[in-house]
């Protein structure tokens, strides 16, 4: 498990780079599979910017979903997106992992997590309406889905995945690159994130009992996500009839969004 997302949508920063030569110092057979990294720059760069590129495509097609519910639902479903570049360290980890040697094509071919993006909602319902207005779209290709909301890791996780392809049109060629894709809600991504920053702390002593408070927050939010969504509706659906001048401030309001 790897998770390397930034919490920016920048590259991966000079610090995490550092990461990548504590990696090979301790794995002779990662320290060759990082020469041969080196010896393909220029086409590894390549692929990098094309991965960057379909991170772009992919983030626009959340953006005008974002604009486009915002003006048929009045609110906006996604509070925030970051993406990440999978740094070079990983790559590496995962493809001596996959016990696949290292080459530009292998990576393009094996991983399908080099690009990806992060989706965060307010709420649950807007994660299913998220997935499936991307899911349709004709371009979009989708390779597989894990739904750990309905279906739950065992310790707790919860958040929506896709791999995605979705073509980068090129001055020169056209091509088919793969997402991956995770949709959440604030809640499940304040444990997943915890969680993951814990789980990186020295051994510690009842590990065992750790895990299971670990588990048991994740059931708690799982069910503040449940009251939220509940009370929402409620609002929603207590809303008094809106009187001439509401509809009037609302058209304004409405008018003014499309130009977001
Ligand atoms: P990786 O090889 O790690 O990419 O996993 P996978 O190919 O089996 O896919 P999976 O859908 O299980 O996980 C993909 C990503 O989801 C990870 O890289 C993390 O970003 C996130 N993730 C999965 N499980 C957990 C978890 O238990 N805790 C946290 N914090 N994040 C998780
Ligand atoms: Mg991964």
């Amino acid at each position: 498990m790897n998770n390397d997302f930034l919490p920016i949508n920048e590259e991966h920063t000079g610090t995490e780079n550092n990461q990548l030569f504590m990696v090979p110092m301790v794995d002779k057979g990662i320290f060759e599979q990082a020469k041969k990294m080196a010896g393909t720059v220029v086409e590894y760069r390549e692929l990098r910017m094309m991965y960057s590129c379909a991170i772009k495509e992919i983030r626009t097609k959340f953006d005008v979903l974002n604009s486009e519910f915002n003006v048929r639902y009045q609110r906006n479903p996604i509070a925030s997106i970051t993406s990440r570049l999978k740094s070079s360290a990983s790559i590496l980890e995962k493809l001596s992992r996959l016990k696949v040697p290292f080459s530009v094509e292998n990576v393009n071919e094996h991983l399908h997590d080099v690009a990806g993006i992060r989706v965060i909602c307010y709420y649950v319902d807007d994660i299913y309406r998220l997935a499936h207005a991307l899911a349709k779209q004709d371009d979009i290709t989708v390779l597989n889905f894990k739904d750990y909301i309905k279906n739950p890791k065992p310790n707790g996780y919860r958040s929506y995945h896709l791999i995605v392809s979705v073509p980068v049109f090129f001055s020169d060629q056209t091509r088919e690159m793969k997402v991956e894709v995770q949709i959440r809600t604030i809640a499940m991504d304040f444990w997943a994130s915890l969680e993951h920053q814990l789980k990186y702390k020295k051994e510690v002593p009842d590990q065992a009992e750790i895990v299971s408070q670990l588990t048991d927050c994740a059931t708690q939010i799982s069910q503040i996500d449940t009251q939220m969504y509940e009370i929402r509706n409620r609002i929603e659906q207590a809303e008094d009839e809106p009187t001439e001048e509401d509809l009037l401030l609302e058209k304004l309001r409405r008018i003014d969004l499309a130009d977001e």
